[in-house]
């Protein structure tokens, strides 16, 4: 995926990378770099007032042992960078392996089924943050924010633990980025 509006190589350059051509062939090596960076795949709840949303991330992290806390990377266009901000709650949902197709049904904002407890189909039930919980998540993290990190085009969103659980087998494989043919990052 481009960088955002991302036009040309953007700095700075190491010693010696000064011309176009070398700052586009810098460009290109440090994006392959950063492919190759192994990530989870998760679908992150979020919700603020009846607003709620579910989106695909694999931009997350354990940052702490104590507390608990977990971080996510949000872009700042996303309707789930909005619900966060103002929400204060998001829940983390890891994906079975063999369920990755749910993956591309998250990547904009969702359809929500108040009635049914839907996410674009999906059933749910909210979490004790509030956040939405997809039910055929393997497991889930629920946090509340602590910290907003601003990071660019993105916020990192700093969490702690309020609730954690497995909610099938819990030796169920979950998907990781290096199941798909899909990148997010570089
Ligand atoms: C494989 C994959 C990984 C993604 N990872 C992230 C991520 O870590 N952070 C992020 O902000 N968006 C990520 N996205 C993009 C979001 O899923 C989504 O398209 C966008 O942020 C809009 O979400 P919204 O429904 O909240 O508006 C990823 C998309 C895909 C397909």
């Amino acid at each position: 995926m481009a960088a955002p509006g991302g036009t040309g190589p953007i700095g700075p350059f190491p010693p010696g990378v000064d011309t176009e051509a070398e700052r586009d062939e810098y460009d290109k090596r440090r994006r392959r770099v950063l492919w190759t960076l192994p990530s989870g795949l998760y679908l992150v709840g979020s919700r603020a007032g009846d607003e709620r949303n579910a989106m695909t991330l694999n931009w997350a992290t354990q940052l702490a042992f104590d507390p608990k806390l977990v971080g996510v990377g949000v872009e700042k266009a996303a309707l789930t960078h909005r619900l966060v901000s103002e929400g204060r709650v998001f829940s983390l949902c890891t994906v079975a392996r063999d369920d990755r197709a749910i993956v591309r049904r998250f990547t904009k904002p969702v359809e929500v089924d108040l009635v049914a407890m839907t996410l674009n189909g999906f059933g749910f039930h909210d979490g004790i943050s509030g956040a939405p919980i997809l039910d055929q998540a393997p497991a889930f993290l629920d946090c509340a924010v602590r910290q907003e990190v601003d990071a660019g085009d993105h916020t990192f969103f700093v969490g702690e633990v309020i609730d954690a659980g497995f909610q099938v087998d819990e030796s169920t494989p979950v998907l990781r980025m290096e199941d798909t043919r899909m990148n997010y990052g570089g």
